[in-house]
């Protein structure tokens, strides 16, 4: 075992976690192992828990002063763990990744307008362009065996001939756990530079990239890139503090920023709490250690998991994340429709993940396990799913 303890499992029960404490509320049953919303069970870096706990002693909660070693911390963790130059007045910050994304639709986009999502993806990029009266231009990703790629020429056709005046780009993109490579974001930035796209790169699986590998910023990737991003981030997935709200932006085109940061000072959305900004500077500076472990102990829990459904589960196929906790799983070889495997997943082996559809009508058939959990919940799991596929093989027996 390392410094931190991964496999130690935590009752969150009755702490008001939605992964399970809504269970009723999202699946129709509270008997389940939650293995959905992608936050993880483990506990935070104690340097972040003591820095919170010695705050919160103080009696006084009220409004904060906002320290100029809060922003160093962000654009200290971008340059040294991603390699991306951002400076002070390109960053702001934003209550929530989502929100920002909202944001920048309502700022950089007009009701009846066309924006790019790459389907299956996050599924409140959709709710949002809809929410907000806008409307929703399809480039589904290409499946091709066990990878997914970005239909380049799908994005050029449709960036010519629908005209959009926005794409929200997930990068890495969640639900399939994709590290977008720089020659795709490269192409990204061209054609959105070209056809006057403005491009949310939403970049909150960014820290989680595995196996060593980079991560990289869209807006790093070229100066087209740069001209057309808005890219978004958070310590919120990468050091499990979402609960505290904490996100940022980065605008590097002067044009695009000042009006809209301009908009956000206005409307007060760039104010953060207290807590936010203690604890992201906490992350950030003290929290690195953590993070490498827990990514370690992720890509150990991968392979596990990819090498008990290879071995015990035909018909299930686990995509591998390059990125990120969260697994694809195509449960398309089962040969059963939407409502018996959600019965499945739910009613047979207890348990809740991500129905695939939710992600896009191309995640049909498609599940989402949160490998953000000890080991000895995951088996846990996996053996109660090896259990119940076995009636659905027999009856498949000629
Ligand atoms: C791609 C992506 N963006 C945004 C979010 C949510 O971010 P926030 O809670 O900061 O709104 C998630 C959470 O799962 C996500 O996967």
């Amino acid at each position: 075992m390392g410094k931190y303890d991964f496999d130690k499992v935590i009752d969150r029960h009755g702490s008001g976690a939605l992964k399970v404490d809504a269970l009723s509320e999202f699946f129709g049953r509270q008997d389940l192992k939650g293995l959905w919303v992608a936050d993880m069970d483990f506990a935070v870096s104690p340097r972040i828990q003591e820095v919170l706990v010695e705050r919160m002693r103080h009696p006084i909660y009220g409004y904060g002063a906002v320290s100029p070693t809060y922003w160093q911390s962000i654009t200290d963790w971008l340059w040294h763990r991603h390699g991306w130059q951002v400076s002070r007045e390109e960053l702001t910050y934003i209550p929530g990744v989502v929100k920002g994304i909202a944001y920048a639709v309502n700022f950089f986009s007009r009701p009846g307008d066309k924006i790019v999502i790459q389907p299956p993806v996050y599924h409140p990029f959709k709710m949002v362009i809809e929410g907000n009266g806008r409307v929703v231009a399809n480039n589904p990703l290409i499946c091709r065996g066990d990878s997914y790629e970005m239909d380049i020429d799908g994005l050029e056709h449709i960036f010519a001939e629908e005209h959009p005046t926005m794409m929200i780009l997930c990068n890495p993109h969640n639900p399939i756990g994709i590290q977008w490579d720089e020659d795709t974001l490269r192409r990204v930035g061209e054609l959105a530079c070209r056809y006057g796209v403005t491009v949310v790169s939403d970049e909150i699986h960014g820290d989680l990239v595995l196996y060593g590998k980079p991560h990289y910023p869209f807006a790093s990737v070229s100066e087209e890139a740069a001209r057309v991003a808005v890219t978004l981030g958070a310590p919120s997935k990468t050091f499990n503090i979402a609960g505290l709200v904490s996100s940022w932006v980065v605008v590097k085109n002067k044009k695009l920023r000042e009006p809209f940061y301009a908009w956000l000072a206005a409307n007060e959305f760039d104010s953060p709490t207290f807590i936010a900004t203690i604890a992201t500077e906490a992350a950030y500076r003290y929290g690195e250690d953590w993070l490498d472990e827990c990514l370690a102990y992720i890509e150990g829990s991968i392979d596990e998991t990819a090498a008990i459904i290879s071995d015990t589960m035909p018909g299930l196929r686990m995509i591998r994340p390059a990125a990120s906790f969260l697994a694809w799983l195509d449960c398309r070889g089962l040969g059963l429709d939407h409502d018996s495997l959600q019965d499945l997943f739910i009613n047979k082996a207890h348990l809740a993940l991500n129905d695939g559809a939710m992600f896009g009508t191309e995640g049909t058939g498609f599940m989402r396990l949160n490998l953000g959990s000890p080991r000895c919940i995951i088996r846990e799991a996996l053996s109660s799913l090896a259990l119940s596929l076995a009636p659905v093989h027999a009856d498949r027996r000629p």
